[in-house]
C-alpha cells in the first residue's frame, strides 16, 4: 500500500526517502498496456534492457540499442500514471566516458519523459554516476550480477560467494551511493552480502535474487506471469501461468477459424444478425455489445 504517495506521481525523491520504510514494489515494463496494468500496484517501473531477451529473443542484453530503449521508454511512459519510470542505459551507451553517458542519458530523459536512468557497475562507474547526478540526471545504480558484463563474468552467476567478491560488492555499492545514486539494484547476490549492504548504504536497495532485507524488490514481469518460457532464474516466484491461458485462447481461435465459426455476424459490418448475435449488438455496429468498441468506419 502506497499510503503517502497514492494519487500523485512518485518521484525519485519519494523513492530515496523510502530507505528503511515500506518496501518498494518494482517491476519491469516494456509496453503501454503492461505499464497501465502494473502502474496501480507499483512504486517504480523499470524499462529494463532485459527487453532484448524477453521481447526480442536475444541471448543477452548486450545487443540492445539506445533507440530501442527510448522507444520502449516512451511506450511505458504513456501507460504509467503514478509509478516512477526509470529507463536502462544499454551496453555501450555510457561506459566510454561521463560525457558520453550524459549525452545519452539526456536523450533518454528528454525523449521519453522518464524520471531517471539505470546503469550497471560499481566503483568503476562512480565518476559517471557523480557526473550525471550533478547535472540533473537521477541515477539508479545496479551492482551484483551485471547482465551487460555477461562475457566478462563468464555467464549469469551468483555474486558475493567468496570473501573477496563480497568485499568488492560492498565497495561498489558504497561508491555509487556516495556518488549520488538515488537507489541501488542488487542482483543475484548472496543474501548476507545484500543484507549488509542494505544496512550500510544510505539509499534504498532494490533486490532481485538478493535478500528480503533489501528496501524493495524487483522482478521481470514476464517471469512472474509465466510468459518467459521454461528457464527462469531460481529467484523468480511465478504468480500466474498466463502462458497456459494464452495457449488455450489461441487454440480456441484457431479452431473456430478453421471451422468457420469465427467471425460471426456480430463481428462483421453489414451482416445480418443471427440468433447467435442477438442481444450482443447490432450487426451494423450501431448498438451495444462487442461492435460498440469498433472505431473503424465501415465503407
Ligand atoms: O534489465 C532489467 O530488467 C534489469 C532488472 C532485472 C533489474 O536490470
Amino acid at each position: 500500500m502506497r499510503t503517502e504517495t497514492r494519487g500523485k506521481t512518485i518521484t525519485v525523491k519519494d523513492i530515496r526517502d523510502r530507505k528503511g520504510g515500506e518496501p518498494l514494489v518494482c517491476l519491469t515494463a516494456y509496453s503501454t498496456p503492461m505499464a497501465r496494468a502494473l502502474d496501480p500496484h507499483c512504486d517504480l517501473l523499470l524499462v529494463g534492457d532485459s527487453v532484448g531477451m524477453v521481447v526480442y529473443g536475444m541471448d543477452t542484453t548486450i545487443g540492445v540499442s539506445l533507440e530501442t530503449m527510448i522507444a520502449h521508454g516512451q511506450a511505458v511512459r504513456r501507460g504509467a500514471g503514478q509509478a516512477c519510470v526509470i529507463v536502462d542505459l544499454p551496453f555501450g551507451s555510457y561506459q566510454e566516458s561521463p560525457e558520453q553517458a550524459f549525452r545519452n542519458a539526456a536523450r533518454v530523459l528528454a525523449e521519453t519523459g522518464c524520471a531517471g536512468v539505470k546503469l550497471e557497475g560499481g566503483a568503476a562507474m562512480a565518476e559517471t554516476v557523480a557526473f550525471l547526478s550533478a547535472r540533473g540526471v537521477p541515477v539508479l545504480g545496479h551492482v551484483g550480477l551485471l547482465p551487460q558484463s555477461f562475457h566478462a563474468l563468464g555467464g549469469f552467476r551468483t555474486q558475493g560467494r567468496e570473501e573477496r567478491s563480497a568485499v568488492e560488492l560492498h565497495h561498489d555499492a558504497r561508491a555509487i551511493a556516495e556518488a549520488g545514486a538515488f537507489a541501488i539494484v542488487i542482483e543475484a547476490t548472496m543474501e548476507a552480502v545484500a543484507r549488509d549492504i542494505t544496512a550500510e548504504v544510505p539509499v534504498p536497495t532494490i533486490g532481485i535474487g538478493a535478500s528480503p532485507a533489501c528496501d524493495g524488490q524487483i522482478l521481470v514481469t514476464e517471469d512472474i506471469l509465466g510468459l518467459s518460457g521454461e528457464r527462469v532464474p531460481k529467484f523468480v516466484k511465478p504468480y500466474a501461468d498466463l502462458k497456459s491461458g494464452l495457449d488455450e485462447a489461441v487454440a480456441a481461435y484457431a479452431e473456430e477459424v478453421r471451422a468457420r465459426r469465427f467471425p460471426g455476424p456480430e463481428h462483421c459490418f453489414g451482416a445480418k444478425p443471427t440468433s447467435r448475435a442477438a442481444g450482443s449488438g447490432k450487426a451494423d455496429g450501431s448498438g451495444e455489445g462487442p461492435l460498440r468498441r469498433v472505431t473503424i468506419k465501415a465503407g
